[in-house]
């Protein structure tokens, strides 16, 4: 992958990162995030949808990251101390990619009711910036529900990466696509308070 400029990278030293990861066709491509911000020196936690679940394994994600991945707010890895309080605590950033329609509906209507949408429900977006990276077929991005939405997180101090244009593995052709990795660096360090 090519970074640029690797000196930019060397912002992420040491930041607690958080990436949750949405049942999009697209989550393969984030696989090549975490490595690149784990490379980079970042501590990285790993959420999943249980549709997330569907395209990659969260021993993917394990393996890249060398941590648990957080699936299942029932099932803590310590009990005395809930993972999505402690992660909240202490994280600094938290991207969401790809992030569904169905994760941007549930995003704008406050849900918490899974792994991703949990961890993000205890942030405090003032000082924990949440991106999003929103990657859905033209016809769902296009959804007024969807454009709905994505003013609605936007006012809640949300950050929205736009997605791209092009292909999409349905065979169709425009706006939806989930940024290459770099793009969605990028986006992180742009948004990253100054440590
Ligand atoms: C093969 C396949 C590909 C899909 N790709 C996407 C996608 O790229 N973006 C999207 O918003 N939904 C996509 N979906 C639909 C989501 O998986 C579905 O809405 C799911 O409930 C999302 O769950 P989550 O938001 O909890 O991850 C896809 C479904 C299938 C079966």
């Amino acid at each position: 992958m090519d970074h640029g400029d690797p000196a930019r990278l060397t912002a992420l030293s040491g930041r607690r990162i958080a990436v949750g990861v949405g049942g999009g066709i697209a989550a393969y491509k984030v696989a090549g995030l975490v490595s690149t911000l784990v490379q980079a020196g970042a501590e990285v936690t790993v959420a999943m949808t249980a549709s997330a679940v569907r395209f990659v394994t969260p021993l993917t994600f394990e393996s890249i990251s060398g941590r648990a991945v957080y699936l299942d707010p029932w099932s803590p890895l310590d009990r005395a101390d809930p993972q999505h309080v402690r992660f909240a605590r202490e994280l600094e950033l938290m991207i969401v990619a790809p992030c569904t329609m169905n994760l941007l509906a549930r995003f704008a209507v406050g849900m918490a009711d899974d792994a991703v949408t949990l961890l993000a429900s205890v942030l405090d977006r003032s000082r924990q910036p949440t991106v999003l990276a929103p990657a859905m077929n033209e016809a769902m991005w296009r959804q007024p529900a969807t454009q709905r939405n994505l003013r609605t997180l936007r006012e809640d101090n949300f950050v929205v990466v736009e997605p791209t244009s092009g292909w999409h593995a349905c065979r169709s052709d425009g706006p939806g696509r989930l940024p290459e990795p770099e793009a969605l660096v990028d986006a992180i360090l742009a948004a990253l308070p100054t440590a």
